[in-house]
């Protein structure tokens, strides 16, 4: 009889490194590795953090996520020096695509588009029901 528990994370890494090299020859016709590498980037102002930026690197997508400027340091171009840090690092390793999700309506989505991304579609009713915009950048 099939059981449902909680399980370990080691527990799912070990069990999904024997099996997703059978479901990958599936849907890639090969074995493939993911090559996951995450980064975490800050801006400092005399020692002072003023932004953070955090992005994640999966199969040659970067997933850009947790972008956050000080309230009282926006519009100084802070934002786009950690995007384009983390854009820069993700190029080097051969990311071919960078990707995120930002709120609609949000005064984000001008500076994403300032920046060369392009909506790509929208997730109606998403987090707290709001709607929200996926972003794409094609390298
Ligand atoms: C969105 C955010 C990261 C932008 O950071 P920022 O440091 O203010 O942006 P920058 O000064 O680097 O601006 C870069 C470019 O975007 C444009 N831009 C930024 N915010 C803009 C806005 N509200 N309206 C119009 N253009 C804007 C700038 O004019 C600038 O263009 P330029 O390079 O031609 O001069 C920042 O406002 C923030 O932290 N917001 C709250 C958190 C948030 O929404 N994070 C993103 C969620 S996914």
């Amino acid at each position: 009889m099939i059981k449902v528990s909680k399980s370990s994370d080691k527990q799912l890494k070990k069990f999904g490194q024997a099996e997703w090299p059978f479901a990958d020859k599936e849907h890639y016709g090969k074995q493939v590795n993911y090559n996951v590498k995450e980064f975490v980037y800050k801006a400092t102002d005399n020692n002072k953090i003023v932004g953070s930026i955090k992005g994640k690197l999966e199969a040659g997508v970067l997933y850009i996520d947790y972008l956050i400027v000080a309230h009282d340091k926006t519009g100084q171009g802070i934002g786009k020096a950690l995007t384009q840090k983390l854009e820069t690092k993700a190029k080097k390793l051969g990311a071919h695509k960078f990707h995120l999700i930002t709120g609609k309506g949000w005064l984000a989505e001008k500076f994403y588009q300032v920046l060369g991304y392009k909506p790509i579609a929208i997730l109606s009713k998403h987090h707290f029901k709001k709607d929200f915009v996926v972003y794409e950048k094609l390298i």
